[in-house]
């Protein structure tokens, strides 16, 4: 219907081009000023005319036309408001939100997009500044994937560096098979603290690390078999955070996967005369671009975290062909990325301009116990463990009935962390307060978990229905049930802005809203009643709504129970 008055605005006023309609039209604050509304101020130069006079004489022309799509047309204040004939209005509505996969585009189609997310470092625990780029990562998968774009989902597990020396120091010293097999990663951050406190007093130890480092770097079989052991024993507890979260991976490609790929990175830097030794290392001086140099090698000839991120790129440019390479970590990061993206470009490659850095804010527990930055502390596992137990309770306390409690539980309890990690813009910093992510009647997950369990219970007590094709538009002209409608859909023109943006909390403000319009449509409109046009039609907004909730669910990673 928009474009129908665009196309009327066009008719009537020859002077503005159909695009400068289109941006300038308006949607009022409040209803009773209109469905659209015009304004005729840029019009005043051309005229020649005061912009009230020109609307009002452009609301007579429109008027004496009789066009069928208005049931009012007024002009107020230099503005013509629009108010379409209801019944027809609501009519394009249902039928614009009511098809399949409403939101989808074909914008991406034959483009592909890399997203480099989660990467946690082997032989540390998994914690809640991983959980957010994994939750993060993950939601943009879904969105582009929405819009038609092919995502390769890569897993850079920080499975590479002088760490792993300092790691197979400490277990043949203090180690034990059994304490590390039995324990997993804790031991192995037992045994690297441990190793820290000596190094402190016997800094050869240091030297020996660095010794180890070097023959992993070189292939020596003794360094490499502990190491994999390692790896292996921190992937089961990484798979098991992925699998709780319904979350997968196309590519667990690590950074040791591309040690035989730095090599090549540092000669090509060396043929374009971009590297320069400084103190024994190697380095791209970046100060003509007010940054820090970014490290290539070394002292010891070994590769560092940038060398791989730049192997890493290449590796992906060739395999994928991607049309954008996305990474998605913490805030301090954005030096590391801005220097690596300033190589490829001072490399001569015209797509540094596809690499974007997605940054977020830090994770603390309210009351600041604890920060990511400083400690790492608050481990994912257990974060997700505590919110799944205490919907369990409330469960057990409201519902105890309910069918497959766990599995609500579960639905219900990772959802909640979803959706307080992604219902900010990703840069704010994430607050922990259990009381606020678990209210059921806050701007939360399980707050729209339960409007779509709702919708659902509707669908069920209806019984057997089957909603018909057409329907009594006229049932749903009332303002509550026209604004839960028009505000469904602005669905796709989220999903776009939040792919653009990489900005999933643009879907969780929608989910929110569409809930809270839903809710009020469900307490003031009566669904299951005797009159059957009624009733259908008023199950046909129903059915929609759950829909369209369940799928922007699904672009932040949450599932959506039938009952709660
Ligand atoms: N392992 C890193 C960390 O935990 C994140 C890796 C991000 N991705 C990359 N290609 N550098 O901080």
């Amino acid at each position: 219907m928009k474009a129908q008055l665009i196309d009327i605005l066009a008719e009537n006023i020859q002077e503005l081009e159909k695009e400068e309609i289109a941006s300038a039209l308006e949607i009022p604050k409040k209803s009773d000023m209109g469905d659209f509304a015009f304004p005729c101020f840029k019009l005043a130069k051309v005229y020649r005319k005061a912009p009230n006079m020109i609307a009002e004489d452009l609301t007579k022309k429109i008027l004496e036309k009789n066009y069928d799509i208005f049931s009012k047309v007024e002009n107020v204040g230099g503005y013509i408001n629009f108010f379409f004939a209801k019944e027809e209005f609501a009519k394009q509505l249902v039928k614009t939100i009511g098809v399949e996969d409403f939101g989808a585009s074909d914008e991406g189609e034959g483009k592909t997009i890399c997203i480099d997310y989660s990467s946690p470092n082997v032989a540390k625990n998994f914690h809640v500044g991983h959980l957010r780029t994994t939750i993060i990562g993950n939601s943009l998968y879904k969105i582009y994937s929405k819009l038609g774009y092919h995502v390769e989902r890569i897993n850079h597990l920080g499975d590479w560096g002088t760490q792993f020396g300092k790691l197979i120091v400490a277990y043949k010293r203090w180690g034990s098979k059994e304490a590390v097999e039995k324990n997993g990663i804790a031991e192995l951050m037992k045994i690297y603290v441990k190793f820290h406190q000596e190094a402190e007093k016997d800094d050869s130890l240091n030297d020996e690390a660095r010794a180890w480092f070097v023959k992993m770097e070189q292939g020596d079989e003794e360094a490499l078999s502990i190491w994999q052991w390692f790896k292996d024993i921190s992937l089961v507890e990484y798979k098991r955070i992925y699998k709780l979260l319904g979350m997968e991976f196309d590519h667990y490609t690590g950074e040791s996967f591309y040690r035989d790929k730095t090599q090549a990175v540092v000669d090509e830097l060396n043929e374009k005369h971009l590297l320069v030794e400084s103190d024994g290392a190697h380095i791209v001086p970046l100060d003509d671009y007010n940054m820090a140099p970014c490290l290539i090698t070394k002292k010891d000839g070994s590769s560092i975290y940038a060398t791989r991120d730049l192997a890493a790129l290449f590796y992906r440019k060739k395999t994928y062909h991607f049309d954008k390479c996305i990474y998605v970590t913490g805030l301090e990061q954005k030096l590391h990325f801005a220097q690596v993206f300033k190589v490829i470009e001072l490399l001569g490659y015209d797509w540094y301009d596809q690499l974007v850095h997605v940054p977020y804010g830090l994770v603390s527990m309210e009351g600041g116990k604890l920060s990511t930055r400083s400690g790492n502390v608050i481990y994912a596992e257990e974060i997700l463990h505590e919110s799944i137990q205490k919907i369990y309770e409330i469960i057990e306390e409201k519902n105890p009935d309910l069918e497959d409690k766990e599995t609500v539980a579960r639905q219900v309890g990772i959802g909640a962390i979803l959706f307080n990690d992604l219902y900010n813009q990703r840069i704010k910093d994430v607050v922990f307060n259990w009381d606020k992510i678990l209210n059921f009647d806050g701007e939360t997950g399980p707050y729209v978990q339960y409007t779509y369990a709702r919708c659902a219970s509707v669908m069920r007590k209806a019984g057997d229905v089957t909603i018909p094709e057409e329907i009594d538009y006229s049932v749903l002209t009332d303002d509550v049930t026209m604004n839960l409608l028009k505000d469904i859909t602005r669905f796709p023109e989220v999903i776009k802005d939040a792919a653009d943006k990489y900005e999933p909390f643009m879907i969780s403000r929608f989910a929110v809203s569409v809930a809270q319009h839903f809710n009020k449509f469900y307490h003031d409109c009566q669904i299951n009643v005797e009159d059957e046009n009624v009733k259908m039609a008023r199950l046909k907004v129903v059915s929609i709504t759950m829909r369209v909730i369940k799928d922007a669910l699904a672009l932040l990673g949450i599932e959506c129970p039938e009952q709660m």
